[in-house]
């Protein structure tokens, strides 16, 4: 592992309660940093203690929002080992994103080792609870000062890391999900396929409306003709109607998750039908009606894979699996967390060890 400069902060912060941690709200107590200056790229990492990013008002990623970032988890198994899970894929689709905001990459063994010196250095952030890990944020943002709109010629990249517990309030207990005809997310030859701020302000209207009438997510269907699934927005979509399960295919409105690519590589290498093409909010729920519709997923870093117990739709709800966690959503959670965490065979290597 690489040697980074460490200013170590004088005032340790205390530890949360591991039986109640809500996503994303502890930070842990360091945090690591790199700047990009043009003509001189990328330079100066650095481990400082966590705090504020001192900012001049006229930054340009406050005002045009040239900002990506990525979300990936380290996990402590059982022996105490720690774990990263597709810290590869991870740092490569923090470039995917960066690339499509006109920012300039970041070499990907930097990136991993950012991952690996900071979680050596907060070793005692990664909680011990069961469905518990440590969720590492990198991020590069635009910091030049300048109200034009361009592309910035210097960059920051940061590295936060917050103990978390589950994602939703329901656990891993199923959530209802409403299909948006009147909200989109992304369309095609836009930002959809990039993990950035843009897309998760894009969502935020939708989230409101679906959480005040009772939804937990919203569910986007395509920004053209609002017909075909899309993504949750904090999560891929998978269904399984009779023996197939169908997912939206990676055609730039939605992000390539990690997630999901690991559980369509589980539900192939487990000798299912799997098939990656558009499918019509019409189909899905005839399939609901008729009983053919037999689970719905999501996958995603912070959502591991989270059942959908309800779809709504237009004023109709279809309720999947009697409202219950369907027998190939709990194989997938149960065997993606198995690697995770070190209970079981790491077949395809996604796991490293800190
Ligand atoms: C993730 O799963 O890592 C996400 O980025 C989803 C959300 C918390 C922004």
């Amino acid at each position: 592992m690489a040697d980074f400069p460490i200013t170590r902060t004088s005032t340790p912060k205390p530890k949360p309660d591991e039986d109640n941690l809500a996503f994303g709200r502890a930070l842990t107590d360091h945090m690591f940093l790199m700047d990009y200056t043009e003509g001189k790229g990328w330079h100066s990492p650095r481990i400082v203690p966590y705090g504020p990013i001192p900012m001049d008002p006229a930054t340009t990623v406050l005002h045009y929002g040239q900002a990506v970032f990525d979300g990936l988890k380290a996990f402590r198994g059982a022996d105490g080992t720690i774990r990263l899970f597709r810290a590869d894929r991870h740092a490569q689709r923090l470039n995917t994103s960066a690339t499509i905001m006109c920012m300039p990459e970041l070499p990907v063994d930097i990136i991993r080792q950012s991952f690996d010196a900071l979680v050596s250095v907060e070793a005692d952030w990664v909680p011990r609870r069961p469905g518990t890990s440590l969720y590492l944020r990198p991020s590069i943002i635009a910091t030049d000062v300048m109200l034009g709109v361009h592309p910035a010629h210097s960059y920051l990249y940061f590295l936060i890391l917050s103990p978390v517990g589950a994602y939703y309030k329901e656990g891993v207990k199923p959530v209802k999900i409403l299909a948006s005809d009147t909200h989109v997310r992304a369309v095609k030859g836009g930002l959809g396929e990039a993990k950035t701020a843009a897309n998760y302000a894009a969502s935020l209207a939708g989230q409101r409306d679906a959480e005040k009438a009772g939804y937990t997510q919203v569910l986007y269907l395509d920004g053209v003709q609002r017909k075909y699934l899309d993504e949750v927005g904090t999560m891929n979509i998978m269904l399984r109607i009779g023996d197939e399960v169908i997912t939206p295919p990676l055609a730039g409105t939605i992000l390539d998750g990690v997630t999901r690519n690991s559980a369509l590589t589980l539900l192939r290498d487990w000798g299912l039908k799997v098939t990656e093409r558009p499918i019509s909010i019409d189909e899905v729920m005839q399939a609901g009606r008729d009983g053919t519709l037999r689970e719905m997923w999501g996958t995603g870093t912070a959502a591991v894979v989270s059942p959908v117990g309800t779809l709504g739709y237009r004023g109709e709800d279809i309720l999947i699996n009697g409202g219950e966690t369907g027998e190939l959503t709990r194989k997938l959670y149960d065997s993606i967390t198995g690697i995770q965490y070190g209970r079981s065979n790491d077949p395809h290597g996604w796991t490293s060890r800190v």
